[in-house]
């Protein structure tokens, strides 16, 4: 062996040493989106498939978080009809305070709602009925909803303020407040809670009117 073939192994060790010890170090620190940009894998272009799982993470991370934020909250009504015929009485309820069966309970009884007697053409009253439906506490993950489905069993009360978890919730409000003109019933969501047509009930945003 000559001196320049001592020299090629010699360096072609320490190249691999070098490498090894840092693809190491990049598996430790994965959560970094370092390895992506490094100059030497964008050369040696291996572990592809590392890579894709890499970036398959940092996807499923982003959906994650992602989620958690929509999940907080319920969804704002977005539904025209719904608006215009159910909420202008009260506030709009958004679906997700109830599950479907209710929905259904309270839309056949339109005739005797809590009193009133509610006329609408068929058209609106489907429109209506789908839109509770598909949107309805049942199918959701927020986490009021959920709550909601686990505090009513197998009840099918026609009000949200007769949910175990919202009575709850409420329990410590004193009855006098009721009296007063600016609230007059726990139905009024959105005179307490600030953000309530958002679909934000969080306790930061509950103010009670004087
Ligand atoms: C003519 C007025 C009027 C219209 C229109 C109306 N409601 Fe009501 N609704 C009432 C009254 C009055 C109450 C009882 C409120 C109370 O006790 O403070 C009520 C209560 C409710 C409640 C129970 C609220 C609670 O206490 O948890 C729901 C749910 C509800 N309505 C849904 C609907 C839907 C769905 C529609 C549209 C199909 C609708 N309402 C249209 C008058 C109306
Ligand atoms: C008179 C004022 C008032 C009215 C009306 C009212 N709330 Fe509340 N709500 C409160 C207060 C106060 C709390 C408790 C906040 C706390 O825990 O500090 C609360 C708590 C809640 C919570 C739990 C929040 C949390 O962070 O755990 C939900 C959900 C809620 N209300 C939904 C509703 C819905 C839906 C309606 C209408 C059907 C409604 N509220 C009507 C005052 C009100």
């Amino acid at each position: 062996m000559n001196g320049k073939t001592i020299w090629i192994i010699f360096l072609s060790g320490f190249w691999f040493v070098l490498n090894d010890g840092w693809y190491l170090s990049v598996s430790v620190a994965d959560d970094h989106d370092d390895k992506e940009n490094s100059w030497y894998h964008k050369i040696l272009d291996w572990d592809d498939d590392d890579d894709e799982n890499h970036k398959r993470r940092k996807r499923n991370r982003k959906r994650h978080r992602d989620n958690e934020h929509d999940e907080s909250y319920l969804k704002p009504v977005n539904n025209p009809t719904y608006k215009e015929e159910c909420g202008g009485c009260h506030f709009a309820y958004q679906p997700e305070l109830l599950p479907e069966a209710c929905w259904m309970k309270i839309l056949t009884n339109l005739d005797d709602h809590f009193g009133e007697s509610i006329e609408l053409d068929d058209d609106s009253k489907e429109a209506i009925l789908d839109y509770l439906k598909a949107n309805s506490a049942d199918y959701s993950s927020a986490k009021r909803a959920v709550k909601i489905m686990e505090s009513l069993g197998n009840h099918v009360p026609m009000r949200i303020t007769d949910i175990p978890y919202i009575r709850e919730k409420h329990h410590e409000l004193d009855p006098e407040i009721f009296e007063r003109e600016s609230i007059e019933s726990l139905s009024n969501c959105v005179v307490c809670h600030t953000t309530a047509e958002k679909g934000i009930y969080e306790d930061d945003n509950v103010r009670i009117p004087k």
